[in-house]
């Protein structure tokens, strides 16, 4: 199976349209998106739960990509999205993203943040600790105002991904604790709070998963505890948000499973949980970001020096790396890349594709076999979507790059390039005495 798109002259495309001509247009390096992949990855999630005609919100997790026309793309979708922090609200706020249907998120939240949540009234705020549960009290009886929330809880499920990316499992630093009684504290609490209501409960069990069965086991462990809650309190939950986590294709190694597969199953799971105990079946909601831009995601980079030296891997240098894609260098991820002018072509050589950031870790792809490169051909590092751009930071000094948004053979800047004065203009001068 490909995970790219070619022309008749065997070129890369994205959304239809020419790879190198979008270099050649918004310069490089530039991140890429086939927003059609976007819109099917969407729909196979929706026909998962269609199918199984289980009521559901899909809730884009926006860190994964936050930009106003990524908002705007989730908003003519239909679904919901969550965010993690006031940028994101803003920026969701500024795309006319209808408030209604915005989760927000986060361990810290700031007082100015829960009182910017509800002054623009969200709809949902995900309550984290009891710190927050206090502050949100206090800012909703200040200003009269009613809330939606559910609760975070860690129900103890380990995901088999990278230690980095595990938040179910019991001593993450996220949400309450369901095994020591918890959980249990915060729902009384938010019980009893005139301006709360508890729509339900909240849990995420980790990023890249490839396996439904921690889903699977999430579910159950929730509905166990809602079990719990309806006998000794009477309590029926409106909606379980089973968080996101839904694993993608990045290299052979990764044995992505569809969306609707994964959808089935964990719908099956749920209804035969709710009737073993007697419960009407909730709502399920799902936060998805990886799985819905990952794939959809390109870096295209330009081809600069190189390092050959005899018995060792030689290094082809391109005009990114670290500053726009850090997980190679945080998390060992690995990617695939291919040559834009041919990414069909017999491999010749196999490289290390580094970065131009210095530092040794500067690494985007440890070993790719790729044909015969020469300064200025073109590389697409594919599946960067997710947590690429979103994490990309100026180290060095350098500009972030523009991000393009492709669909049936159009291309738009939806994020122009940095420029050197971008970086500065926060800058001030020192009185130097
Ligand atoms: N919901 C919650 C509460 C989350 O914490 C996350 C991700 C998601 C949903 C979305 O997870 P996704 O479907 O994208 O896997 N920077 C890391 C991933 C961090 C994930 C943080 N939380 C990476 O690049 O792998």
């Amino acid at each position: 199976e490909k995970y790219y798109h070619t022309n008749n002259q065997g070129h890369l495309t994205i959304g239809g349209v020419d790879a190198l001509e979008l270099t050649k247009k918004f310069g490089s390096p530039l991140v890429a998106y086939d927003v059609g992949q976007i819109r099917r990855q969407y729909q196979a999630f929706a026909t998962g739960f269609e199918q199984a005609q289980s009521p559901y919100v899909i809730s884009y997790a926006s860190k994964a990509f936050a930009t106003v026309a990524m908002y705007q793309v989730i908003k003519q979708l239909g679904g919901h999205i969550d965010v993690v922090s006031g940028g994101e609200l803003y920026t969701a706020l500024r795309a006319g993203f209808p408030t209604a249907k915005i989760s927000f998120h986060g361990n810290n939240k700031t007082r100015e943040e829960l009182i910017m949540a509800v002054k623009n009234h969200v709809g949902v705020i995900i309550l984290d600790n009891f710190y927050e549960i206090e502050l949100l009290e206090e800012i909703l009886t200040e200003t009269q105002s009613h809330m939606q929330v559910m609760l975070r809880v860690t129900p103890g499920v380990t995901a088999h991904t990278h230690e980095y990316d595990q938040t179910g499992q019991e001593d993450s630093k996220f949400g309450f604790d369901v095994q020591s009684g918890q959980a249990e504290q915060a729902f009384i609490r938010v019980q009893a709070s005139t301006w709360m209501t508890l729509i339900g409960l909240h849990a995420h069990i980790g990023s890249q998963i490839l396996e439904v069965d921690g889903y699977q086991l999430e579910v159950q462990k929730l509905l166990a505890l809602v079990h719990e809650w309806s006998q000794k309190f009477g309590y029926q939950p409106q909606v379980l948000n089973l968080g996101g986590g839904f694993g993608i294709h990045y290299t052979a190694a990764d044995k992505e499973l569809p969306a609707q597969t994964f959808i089935t199953q964990i719908v099956q799971t749920m209804r035969a949980s709710a009737q073993e105990y007697h419960l009407d079946q909730p709502a399920i909601w799902i936060e998805p970001g990886r799985a819905l831009v990952g794939g959809a995601g390109y870096s295209l980079y330009t081809v600069g020096s190189r390092k050959d030296v005899p018995g060792l891997t030689s290094c082809v240098a391109v005009d990114g790396g670290m500053g726009d894609n850090i997980r190679p260098a945080l998390y060992q991820a690995d990617y695939e890349a291919v040559l834009a002018s041919a990414p069909a072509a017999q491999p010749r050589e196999t490289v290390r594709l580094v970065g131009r950031y210095c530092e040794s870790g500067d690494v985007l792809i440890k070993q790719v076999s790729l044909p015969a490169t020469k300064p200025g051909d073109v590389i697409a590092v594919l599946a960067t979507g997710a947590y690429g751009y979103s994490m990309a930071s100026n180290y060095n000094r350098v500009p972030r790059p523009a991000v393009v948004f492709a669909e049936n053979g159009r291309a738009q800047e939806v994020v122009t390039r940095e420029t050197y004065e971008d970086l500065i203009s926060h800058d001030q001068s020192y009185q130097l005495k």
